[in-house]
Order: C-alpha cells, then sequence, then structure tokens
C-alpha cells in the first residue's frame, strides 16, 4: 500500500476551517489503498507571539519529509503589515524553490462573473514564484531624511526565466489550445523584459506546436476584462503574476474558488498549495468561509503527486456543487465540505 504524507499548515483566520474541509474531501476521494498521513505545523500568528518566531531551518528541515504541504491562510491583524507573509509564506517558497506558482482560472457554469456576458475563462497563470522584486534586493539611504531613497531591485537570471517559461510551455502544449502568451512590461522595464522575451521566443522555438503571444502587463488587464477567452496560458513575473491573478480571480467566480499551487516541479523539495485568498479575520471561527478554493487547491495537490483520477473527481464534485448553488440559501463552510466529500466518494 501506498502513503501520502502531508504536511498541514492550518494557519491564521479562517485557515484552520478550509483546511479542515480540504482534508475531509481528500481522505474520502484517495483510492483504499493509500494510506494519508498527516502532520500539523503551527505556523502564524499564535507561533508569532508566544515565541517570536517565524519560520525555523527545524521547521524546513521537517517538512521535507512530506510529499507536500497544504497550507489555509497566513496572516493576521495583530501582526505588523507583512512579518508573517514574509517570515512564513515568502520563506516556504523560496527555501523550497517555488518556482512555479501555478494559478488556475475557470469560470464554472452558473457562477457569477461581474463581466458581461457568459465568458468563457478557463486559462491558467504560470506565476515566476522564486525572483523578481519578491526577493527582498534593495534598501534604503538618508533613512529619515527628506532626501530618503528607496530602491526596490527585481531580480531576473537567466536560469529562473528560462525554467519558468519552458514549464509554462510544457502545460500549454498540453492543452487543447496550445497558446501560450508573455505578460510584461518590456516597453518600460528593458532589461528585464529583454530577456525574459528573448528567453520566450528561443524556448518557444522548441515548442513549434505553441501558439505565442505577448501582451504589456496593463494591456493584460483590459483583455483579461473584455476577451478573457483569448487566455490559455500566461507566463510572467512574480509581482505581475500576484497582481493579474487577483484579477483573474475577480472574474471567474471570486476568491472563494481561486486555488494554487507553489511547485517544485522536480520534486527535490515538497511543494505547497494554498487557496488564493488570506485570512480574512473579519469572518473567522464563524464557518462562512467557501472551503472550495482550497478543496480546489487539493485536486492541484494530487495532479502534481500523479493522482490525476482523483484530482478530476475532485474538479468534477466542485463543477456540480457550483452548478447547483444558484438561488439556494448560503451553506456554512462545513457544510459545503459535506457535500463536496459526499460527491467524490459517491
Ligand atoms: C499571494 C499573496 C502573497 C504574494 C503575499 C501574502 C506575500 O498576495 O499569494 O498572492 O504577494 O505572493
Ligand atoms: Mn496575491
Amino acid at each position: 500500500s501506498r502513503t501520502l504524507s502531508l504536511a498541514v499548515i492550518p494557519g491564521d483566520g479562517i485557515g484552520p476551517e478550509v483546511v479542515t474541509e480540504g482534508l475531509k474531501v481528500l481522505s474520502s476521494v484517495l483510492p483504499q489503498d493509500v494510506k494519508l498521513e498527516t502532520k500539523d505545523y503551527d505556523f502564524g500568528a499564535k507561533r508569532y507571539h508566544a515565541t517570536g518566531q517565524t519560520l525555523t531551518d527545524d521547521d524546513l528541515e521537517q517538512l521535507t519529509a512530506h510529499d507536500a504541504i497544504l497550507l489555509g491562510a497566513i496572516g493576521d491583524p495583530s501582526v505588523p503589515s507583512g512579518v508573517l507573509e514574509r517570515g512564513f509564506l515568502l520563506k516556504l517558497r523560496f527555501a523550497f524553490d517555488h518556482h512555479v506558482n501555478l494559478r488556475p482560472s475557470k469560470l464554472y457554469p452558473g457562477v457569477g462573473t461581474p463581466l458581461a456576458g457568459s465568458p468563457e475563462i478557463d486559462f491558467v497563470v504560470v506565476r515566476e514564484g522564486t525572483e523578481g522584486p519578491y526577493t527582498g534586493n534593495g534598501g534604503t539611504i538618508r533613512t529619515g531624511t527628506p532626501h530618503e531613497v528607496a530602491t526596490e531591485v527585481s531580480l531576473n537570471t537567466a536560469y529562473g526565466i528560462e525554467r519558468v517559461v519552458r514549464d509554462a510551455y510544457e502545460r500549454a502544449q498540453a492543452r487543447p489550445r496550445k497558446k501560450l502568451t508573455l505578460v510584461h512590461k518590456n516597453n518600460v522595464l528593458v532589461h528585464a523584459g529583454r530577456l525574459w522575451t528573448r528567453i520566450f521566443e528561443a524556448v518557444g522555438a522548441e515548442y513549434p506546436d505553441v501558439t505565442t503571444d505577448y501582451l504589456h502587463v496593463d494591456a493584460a488587464t483590459i483583455f483579461l476584462t473584455t476577451q478573457p477567452e483569448r487566455f490559455d496560458v500566461i507566463v510572467t513575473d512574480n509581482l505581475f503574476g500576484d497582481i493579474i491573478t487577483d484579477l483573474a480571480a475577480a472574474v471567474s467566480g471570486g476568491i472563494g474558488v481561486a486555488a494554487s499551487g507553489n511547485i517544485n516541479p522536480g520534486r527535490t523539495f515538497p511543494s505547497m498549495f494554498e487557496p488564493v485568498h488570506g485570512s480574512a479575520p473579519d469572518i473567522a471561527g464563524q464557518s462562512k468561509a467557501d472551503p472550495t478554493a482550497t478543496v480546489l487547491s487539493v485536486a492541484l495537490l494530487l495532479r502534481h503527486l500523479g493522482y490525476e483520477a482523483e484530482a478530476a473527481r475532485i474538479e468534477a464534485a466542485v463543477q456540480a456543487d457550483l452548478a447547483e448553488r444558484a438561488g439556494r440559501p448560503a451553506r456554512s463552510t462545513v457544510e459545503i465540505g459535506d457535500a463536496l466529500a459526499a460527491r467524490v466518494s459517491a
């Protein structure tokens, strides 16, 4: 029999509630012969207040023993903005070389969108996860004076760009439409922009059957709202990817259904799967959060580990559940989780 060893990080706010439902659906969908082993990690505001610590080397060491990580949400108003995000979330993404930040957007039938008509939305953003302006390069000089200067350096390596671009081509090639769009701002950010564009074109020569396209990030926000059907796979840097995936979530059912994977494709380190949404402290503990984004993140986790049939079953269950929501009274976090667990085991 096989085992699936999972590190679970419930985190802050609604994190624990949505993770409980994600695990419920996971145990319902796994084949009989797969033994699920989970271990909880107490990362988040509580640990920070109790110990002053964020992620330690010992934590990282322990986490490496697992096949994958499931994370609810990290972030709390009692801690200055950014401390937990950088100390846990970004540290994990960097330490485990999660260079592919995968964020699919699919508008399921019956799900509301602020866009006019009923657009076809089914694309995936491959956001670079370990470089760009997220590396913390930069600093300030003449701090506290009227002449203070702050720089925020975007790091772009040929190695880092090529591996994420190649991953995106592979994903595009595996999809029916085989289309890949590079999103950048190469008219202004010329140094990084030229490097991205050159590598995008060079790698593209190896994928003659993939149609390619380029959009400046500002123009991409227009097309994401006026013609989302033009997108199939998008590849972009860390910060542009952060911004456009919030927009993508907003037009395709909202953050209640937006899933993501922080992936280390070579599996040298465990990959981490999490809903795109945050800890939503305003509704924490009330069973109001939609666990669907976490459940869809579990599907990405399963697909990454080779459980394709189980991933597809979760997605089909979500699709069926969403189709029945219109006009019905809102359900609790637990009720939605129960319904999805029942569907995947049926
Ligand atoms: C996300 C979040 C994070 C990011 C924050 C919390 C550091 O917005 O996962 O998109 O910017 O990557
Ligand atoms: Mn974000």
